[in-house]
């Protein structure tokens, strides 16, 4: 069942241009059908402040998918005591884990993109989905300048693949610089992966920082190439 319409989204796309305009909007007409995606990187610490001085019940989400990094699982405590929060933590089902790694082993990503795609599936995509079907929109923290696909992004995208939702984008047009001077100004907790060169943070056995020049997304599979680096969250049917 489409929620919204695509003219919906254009009028919103056409009206609203700030990333604080679109939060006002999300909190008076979508809260609490409404959750922020948090994968507790740079752009998740300074969404998430500009969230709460909005709303202060604005919802948060994260996948746990079972192998993320310490210094995330750190981190979420951290911001949970910081402002008197509670993240909802969705894991996915033991079952198809279970099924997955008894029949291709546990560390089946670095086989195949296949196997990569497969993990990432019952690992991300599958507990997002069951979330994304209980709510009216989701908040990300995509930016254009990330990827190539992510360079024609919205702040406010119909999502097909979610039922028809909102998909809320509001610092598409943030720089890497900014975010990091946001969170500098501000004090913000941040994840400590960023001090050692993490620019964009995943699975442990999936991410590694980047070397100087290299794209901000090149430590996540690292060792596969081309264009197909994305879970599979972000993918528009
Ligand atoms: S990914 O698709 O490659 O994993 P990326 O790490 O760039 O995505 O993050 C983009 C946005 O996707 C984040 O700002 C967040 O909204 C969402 N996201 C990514 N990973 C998670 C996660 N583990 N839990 C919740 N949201 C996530
Ligand atoms: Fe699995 Fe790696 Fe995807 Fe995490 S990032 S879900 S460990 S393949």
């Amino acid at each position: 069942m489409a929620r919204f319409t695509q003219e919906q989204v254009d009028d919103l796309n056409s009206r609203i241009k700030t990333t604080e305009d679109a939060l006002q909007w999300a909190s008076d007409n979508l809260h609490p059908k409404v959750a922020k995606a948090s994968s507790f990187g740079a752009e998740d610490a300074v969404i998430m402040d500009i969230m709460l001085k909005i709303n202060p019940k604005f919802r948060f989400f994260t996948l746990d998918t079972g192998r993320l990094p310490q210094e995330t699982y750190d981190i979420i405590d951290v911001v949970r005591k910081k402002y008197n929060i509670s993240v909802e933590i969705l894991f996915p089902d033991a079952n198809e884990v279970k099924e997955m790694v008894n029949q291709k082993g546990v560390n089946l990503f670095y086989d195949s993109v296949e196997n990569r795609k497969l993990c990432c599936e019952i690992r991300k995509v599958h507990p997002m989905n069951k979330m994304l079907a209980t709510l009216d929109g989701w908040i990300t923290g995509l930016r254009r300048d990330q990827t190539k696909i992510r360079q024609n992004i919205r702040i406010f995208q119909l999502d097909q693949g979610h039922g028809g939702i909102l998909k809320i984008n509001p610092i598409i047009d943030w720089t890497w610089e900014q975010i990091q001077e946001y969170i500098k100004k501000n004090n913000l907790p941040y994840n400590s992966l960023l001090d050692k060169g993490y620019t964009s943070i995943g699975c442990e056995p999936c991410t590694r920082p980047i070397k100087p020049g290299e794209d901000l997304r090149a430590g996540r599979w690292w060792w596969e190439q081309g264009e197909h680096k994305e879970c599979g969250l972000h993918i528009d049917p």
